[in-house]
């Protein structure tokens, strides 16, 4: 409580991290940071002013951010000195179908929405207005029942369930009194508690307001106009300039220019950052979806992450790594395909390294008791690198003094900031809800740790090593001729229409299962379930009935007789096998078989994985499914 006042209510970790370090009382913050800190930084905000129709712009970076959430969509803009709203349950097409692209508005604000406050609806959706005042918020705030009551004393009326409503409220309140929305937002800052990333529309006023507090949020500098937005890839279409802004930091844009105060009011200069990656990503490039063009990338990823960590020669790999030779045991914590990544990654270390690995869903391991200590390394796997309980695990193992380290996609994410150790994959910008590139590249990485722990270990020898070389140089072509080498649209069309699909594999072709099943149900809604291929028997195999499809993996010599043995099970009971492996078998036990070629068995998961992937898509695609925007949810989970 103490430090919660202190730092006036405003619950951020990275107040709460600092204060750990200056002061003794690490028990107490250990005890509160888990109830205070919460992550809700989804939604996606933007606001445009500048000298072209703003509506095109504002929808063309709600696209962008929609990999943030896509319950409700909204603008608002100055139209004849008058703020119209839009607003529309559902995607942000549903509301691009009722606007006038054409409109005459060159001042607006929109929000892509993952609903938190009351059901996804037209009344909930971004912009809420309320007296003078329009916005649009990234956040939770936690007091907003409190500040509601006070001002309906005030004769202020709320129509929505939302905390976004009450926002607004508070800060024409505040401006009434004020006549300055700069003042306005920072004595909102003292009263607010929780996160908020705002952007404004006053009534009467020719500029657009914005500020934030845990949310993110940059400005950015067009040719045509200034931006403000949750993050860069709303404005990559537009501009590659942008700031970045800190907790507190208010911005006023006007036409022609953009003023920024710090926490105490005082005018700001910041630097400017140019984002220098491609800006390919945020199209389609000729595919029919995202997530086809991100599995067709995966040559290109595989190669880049690699080589930015390995030039074929172990000293590299030791300049990144070495690190890791100072542990005994290694935590993998993550969420979703991150985590899929991390049971892959058990396999390898275990196998190579030697080391005891204990793989966890973040979800679970923030809250349970954890038996680390000065020789374990806690790894945190995340695309994106703010998903809330893979950062609240980080923190967790921060506050107890245990060593970290973050395999993340998004440069200068929480997650990469906050952890002891960062290893980068080079994934590009994923836009497809299900990741599919991001996860072969974390695989990339898991399959170097091993190499490099196993080498250090004498796993792997020397002529062993060198072999490898030539894969890993090889591996690109050999993923591109995988991805092309298409025979998964005929065993898609027999399995699209099926109530579940199983798909079973031992080992590191169990951990492989688990991403591949989850691939499935994510994207074409089929209930699916990933087994350790010997325990189907256990229960779960009264399942199976005649013709239901039983997507079996064997890429390990050493466990394929016993894998077969459990192929033959289902089959005696009617199932449709699809046999995916790495050998020429003897007999027909199967029905359909997708083959991968045999190499070794660090790397072959990469390839493996491939196939799934495009099984994934097409039975998606059979379905007539929203590949890329699967109902329910959202790319980065900022939410506990
Ligand atoms: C969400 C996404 C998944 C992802 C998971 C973890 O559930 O839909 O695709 O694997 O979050 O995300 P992260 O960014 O931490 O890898």
């Amino acid at each position: 409580d103490v430090v919660y006042r202190k730092f006036g209510g405003c619950n951020t970790v990275s107040i709460i991290d600092r204060y750990i370090t200056k002061s003794k009382i690490n028990i107490v913050i250990k005890n509160i940071s888990h109830t205070l800190r919460k992550d809700f930084f989804m939604c996606g905000i933007i606001g445009y002013i500048g000298t072209k129709k703003c509506v095109p712009k504002l929808i063309g970076a709600l696209e962008a951010l929609e990999y943030r959430g896509y319950d409700s969509a909204g603008v608002a803009y100055i139209k004849n000195g008058n703020v119209e709203i839009k607003k529309e349950k559902g995607k942000i097409k549903n509301l691009k179908d009722t606007l006038d692209m054409d409109v005459d508005a060159y001042i607006g604000i929109g929000h892509t929405r993952w609903a938190t406050h009351g059901e996804a609806n037209n009344i909930n959706a971004h912009p809420h207005k309320n007296g003078k005042v329009t916005l649009v918020h990234n956040g939770i705030i936690e007091n907003y029942i409190e500040i509601k009551e006070d001002l309906k004393k005030k004769g202020y009326k709320f129509t929505s369930e939302t905390d976004t409503e009450v926002a607004a409220a508070l800060l024409d309140e505040l401006y009434s009194k004020n006549s300055d929305m700069v003042k306005s937002l920072h004595e909102a800052s003292k009263i607010i508690r929780g996160s908020y990333a705002f952007v404004i529309l006053v009534d009467g006023d020719d500029n657009i307001y914005a500020s934030r507090c845990a949310s993110p949020m940059i400005v950015a500098i067009g040719n045509d106009g200034y931006y403000v937005a949750s993050d860069v890839p709303a404005i990559l279409a537009y501009t590659n300039k942008y700031m970045l802004l800190n907790d507190y930091d208010i911005v006023k844009l006007s036409k022609d220019k953009i003023e920024i105060y710090d926490k105490d009011l005082n005018e700001i200069e910041k630097e400017i950052k140019f984002f220098e990656g491609s800006m390919d990503a945020a199209t389609k490039g000729g595919f029919e979806h995202f997530m086809l063009k991100e599995i067709n990338e995966q040559d290109k990823v595989f190669k880049d992450t690699v080589n930015y960590y390995f030039d074929g020669t172990i000293k590299s790999l030791e300049k990144s790594f070495s690190y890791l030779k100072n542990f005994k045991k290694i935590d993998i914590v993550a969420c979703g395909s991150a985590y899929h990544t991390g049971v892959v990654g058990k396999y390898l270390i275990e196998n190579y390294a030697n080391i005891p690995v204990n793989v966890e869903v973040a979800s679970e391991y923030r809250y349970k008791k954890c038996f680390y200590d000065k020789d374990t390394l806690v790894v945190l796997v995340s695309q994106s690198g703010e998903t809330a309980d893979t950062l609240a695990a980080l923190r967790k193992a921060k506050v107890d003094g245990i060593t970290t380290m973050a395999i993340v996609n998004v440069v200068g994410s929480s997650i990469a900031r906050e952890a002891d150790y960062v290893t980068y994959i080079k994934a590009g910008f994923e836009i497809a809800v299900a990741t599919t590139k991001a996860y072969l590249a974390q695989l990339a990485i898991f399959s170097l740790i091993a190499l490099y722990l196993g080498y250090e270990n004498k796993n792997i020898n020397e002529n062993e090593f060198n072999e490898l070389v030539k894969e890993y140089n090889n591996l690109p072509a050999l993923i591109k001729e995988t991805i092309n080498n298409d025979n998964y649209s005929t065993i898609a069309d027999k399995i699209y229409d099926k109530k579940q699909i199983f798909f079973i594999g031992r080992g590191i072709d169990y951990a492989l299962s688990l991403e591949a099943s989850l691939k499935l149900k994510e994207i074409s809604y089929i209930n699916s379930v990933a087994y350790q291929a010997g325990e189907l028997k256990h229960g779960t195999i009264s399942l199976i009935e005649k013709d239901t499809p039983v997507i079996a993996i064997s890429t390990d010599d050493s466990l394929r007789e016993k894998t077969i043995s459990n192929i033959k099970e289902v089959k005696a009971r009617g199932a449709y096998v699809v046999y995916v492996t790495n050998e020429t078998p003897q007999e027909k036990f199967y029905d359909d078989i997708i083959t991968i070629k045999k190499i070794h068995p660090i790397l072959e998961s990469i390839l493996t994985i491939i196939p799934l992937q495009l099984l994934s898509y097409k039975v998606a695609k059979d379905n007539g499914c929203d590949i890329d925007k699967p109902r329910n949810l959202a790319k980065s989970v900022t939410v506990e």
